[in-house]
Formats: structure tokens, sequence, C-alpha cells
């Protein structure tokens, strides 16, 4: 009687054992389709992702590209306007046609180069380099310095110590560009009337700096913390993208590992470029 428990104990033993390894083995199967059919989902997700932040990136570029194009457009502009009134006037020499012709030959340059850039932005693969600060400065101020003449903006540089620093110069004079055109406009928008903007280059405690004043009143309270922001901007949606300073910041901090700061002093906003001299 004993033998037969044995014999029955152990039979139900080896079919218990036996089912459970073909239960497992169904749910293993079943468990490794269901990974399959997940990673497929993740995978073609990850691609929509993909698919979706080239869009944005691409959307930036062009946003990027518009807020470089609008300035030397504007520019080009009134060359044209002024070629007609010459010309009208009887007082277009061909020395002045030159001129003209010269201005808007470094203006639409600066575009092409503008280009250029931005499609390195996506791929960056522009080379760092080390540079001087003042070389840098000239290089915006010569794009702009027509414009700012045209405004009656009379600009101060001081110079007391110059520096090098390291990063892709192009990218450089566009922050420059950026913080200069501000001025312009604050100081266009708030009719000041002795429109100033001073720029100074000095070296604190191994840090290259470079200044920025204008003389427009400063920024207000309430907008402080947001200027740099992306999208923020006080001027008409024809006028204003909320781009630049946002822009200015990731050149100034992402790439060339610097400080880009505000504070508003006496007579208007000051702003201060700090970067490792090298
Ligand atoms: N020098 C300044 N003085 C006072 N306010 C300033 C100054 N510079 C910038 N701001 C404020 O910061 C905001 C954001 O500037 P930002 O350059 O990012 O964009 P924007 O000039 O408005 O538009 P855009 O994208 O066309 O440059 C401005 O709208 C303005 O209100
Ligand atoms: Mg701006």
């Amino acid at each position: 009687m004993n033998e037969l428990l044995i014999v029955f104990f152990l039979g139900f033993l080896i079919f218990y054992v036996f089912n459970k390894r073909k239960n497992q083995q169904y749910y293993n199967k079943n468990l490794e389709e269901e990974v399959k059919k997940q990673l497929l989902e993740l995978r073609e997700k990850d691609k929509l992702l993909i698919a979706q932040s080239k869009l944005a990136a691409v959307g930036e570029t062009l946003a990027h590209i518009a807020h470089q194009w609008k300035q030397p457009l504007s520019q080009i502009n009134s060359v044209v306007l002024n070629i007609e009134a010459d010309f009208e006037e009887k007082k277009l020499s061909q020395k002045k046609l030159e001129d003209h012709l010269n201005e808007i030959e470094k203006l639409t340059f600066y575009m092409s180069d503008t280009i250029t850039s931005f499609n390195n932005y996506l791929q960056p693969n522009d080379k760092k380099e080390v540079f001087s600060m003042k070389d840098a400065f000239d290089d915006a101020f010569e794009l702009i310095y027509k414009l700012l003449e045209s405004k009656r903006i009379v600009c101060k540089l001081h110079i007391e110590k110059d520096s090098l620093v390291k990063g892709v110069k192009k990218e450089f004079v566009q922050a420059l560009l950026v913080l200069l055109n501000n001025a312009k406009d604050v100081l266009e928008e708030r009719n000041i009337k002795n429109k100033k903007i001073s720029i100074e280059i000095y070296l604190e405690n191994n840090n290259a700096i470079l200044k920025i004043t204008d003389n427009a009143g400063g920024i207000e309270n309430e907008f402080f913390d947001k200027i740099f922001d992306a999208y923020f901007t006080t001027k008409p949606h024809s006028q204003g993208t909320g781009h630049g300073l946002c822009m200015a910041k990731m050149i100034i901090e992402k790439s060339m590992h610097g400080f880009l700061s505000v504070q508003n002093e006496k007579d208007g906003a000051s702003f201060c470029i700090s970067l490792k001299e090298r």
C-alpha cells in the first residue's frame, strides 16, 4: 500500500514538474514576444521623437537666420534709398556709388556667412580658435556702425586691456551684434536725446571682460528675470522675435564657457561678457 502511495506521489510530482515547465516555457515565449513588441513600439516612438527634434532644430535654425538677416536687410534697404536720393539730387558720383555698392557687398557677404555658420549649428564642425576680443568687436562694429550713425547714436570704445579668448569668432561677433542691436532699439524706442553706447574691454581677475552699456534707462524690473528666455520680447510682433539674448547667452555660456550677465546702471542697461583669458 505504501509502495503504491509512493508511486502515485512520484507520478504526481513528475506530472506537476512537467506541467510547470511547460507553463513556464509558454509564459517565457509570451514574455519574449511581448518584450519584442514593446521594443518595436519604443523604436517607432524614438524615430518619431528624432524626427520631431530635427524639425524643431530646423525651425530654430530658420528663426536664427531670420534674426541675423533682419538687420543687414534693413541696412541694404537704407543704402538703396541713399543711392536713390543721391541720384535724384544729382550727387551720385562714381566714388559715392562705389562706396554704396561696397557696403551692400559687405552686408550680403555677412548674410551668406550666417547661413554657413547656421548649417554648422545643426552639425557643429566649426573649429574653435583663439582670437582677440577687440578684433571681434571691430568685425561686429564694421557691420553695424553705419546703422548706428544713421540713428545718431554715439559709440565710445574704451580699451584698457585687450585679451585673447577661445571660441568660434563668427558666433562671438553675432552675440555682440545682438547686444549692440538691442541697445540701438531701446535708444530709439524711448526716444533718448543724446543716444550713447559705451564699450569697455578690460581684464579682471584673469577674466577678459567686454561690457556694452547704453543710456536708455535700463531694463524694467518686471522683465529683468525674463530677458534671456527664448521668445521673450517687449517689442511688437513685427519687430522682435525674442531670440537675440537667448542666442547670445547660448554662444557665450554653452559654446565659449563664459558668462553673460546684465545689470541696470545709472543711465541704462549694462551687458557684461566675461571669458577666460587665453
Ligand atoms: N539694452 C537694453 N535695455 C533695455 N531693455 C533691453 C535691452 N536689451 C534687451 N532688452 C529687453 O530684453 C528683451 C529681449 O531681448 P532679445 O534681444 O532677446 O529680443 P528682442 O530684441 O525683443 O527681439 P529680437 O529677437 O528681434 O532681438 C527686449 O525685448 C527688451 O525688452
Ligand atoms: Mg534683440
